[in-house]
């Protein structure tokens, strides 16, 4: 991508926003290899959301439900981030006032988070994303409050409940503690910078209208878009370490 005159305003913004979120989606995942939900090669296009992702359909069959979750965690096993996961990380790690939030469930920030802290020497935690729609990578209880890392046992240990994927479903409401954070941060930030998310799935998509502005890295055009302070048109690993 060229330095448009774009992009020079938008790395402009980046540098003198005190505080800013980022809010990511599946796009900022797709060059490492994993689907997104929606568009040409989307999971939602394969999958019915309502047969695989929803309480009632755990309910009805959980064996298929883990299943898909199962291929899905395998498959986010076998990527690696990309260079955009690995500038925003960088970019939490070299300055405060920073903070990651997103929708994705594949632990790619996270990844990106340890190498980049270990390649700087700084820690980790100012990279961690809020994952505001849970981790594929993590089991927890359908009774109990047990949460468990990759674990593939079908009942808990402490109480003998179902086992569930630690995600958030179609129907279900997001963790109020973690939302509420992100909400916070979102009003108080100077800039939310969202990068390859559709913009259709609330609460999420309103974070970044509590901000004062907004930089969106998308190659499409959403429903953000036209009140987007600037829009960069473009994909993720190609654009973000530029803007950073
Ligand atoms: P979507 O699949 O809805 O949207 C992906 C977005 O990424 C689209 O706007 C694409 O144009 C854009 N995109 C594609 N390739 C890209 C690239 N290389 N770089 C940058 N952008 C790119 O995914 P989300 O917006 O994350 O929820 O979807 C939101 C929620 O809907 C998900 O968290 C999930 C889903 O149903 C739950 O499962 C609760």
């Amino acid at each position: 991508m060229e330095m448009t005159t774009d992009l020079v305003r938008a790395r402009s913004l980046v540098q003198r926003a005190g505080r800013i979120v980022v809010l990511t989606g599946a796009g900022v995942s797709a060059e490492s290899g994993v689907p997104t939900f929606r568009g040409a090669g989307g999971l939602w296009r394969n999958f019915r959301p309502e047969e695989l992702a929803t309480p009632e359909a755990f309910a009805r069959d959980p064996e298929l439900v883990w299943e898909w979750y199962r291929w899905r965690r395998e498959l986010v096993q076998n990527c690696e981030p990309n260079a955009a996961h690995h500038a925003l990380a960088t970019l939490a790690l070299s300055r405060d006032g920073v903070r990651i939030v997103t929708q994705n469930v594949d632990g790619l920030h996270a990844r990106a988070a340890v190498a980049r802290a270990t390649a700087l020497g700084a820690r980790v935690d100012a990279a961690f994303p809020l994952e505001l729609h849970g981790s594929i990578l993590r089991s927890r209880c359908t009774r109990c409050e047990t949460r468990l890392g990759d674990d593939t046992q079908a009942r808990c240990a402490r109480c003998g409940a179902r086992l569930r994927p630690d995600v958030v479903w179609f129907g279900e409401m997001l963790d109020p503690d973690v939302i509420g954070e992100a909400q916070r941060l979102a009003r108080n930030a100077d800039l939310c910078l969202v990068v390859g998310t559709s913009a259709i799935v609330y609460p999420a998509a309103g974070l970044a209208s509590l901000a004062r502005a907004v930089i969106e890295v998308n190659p499409d055009v959403t429903p953000l878009t036209s009140t987007a302070d600037i829009s960069l048109r473009g994909t993720a690993g190609a654009v973000v370490p530029q803007l950073i």
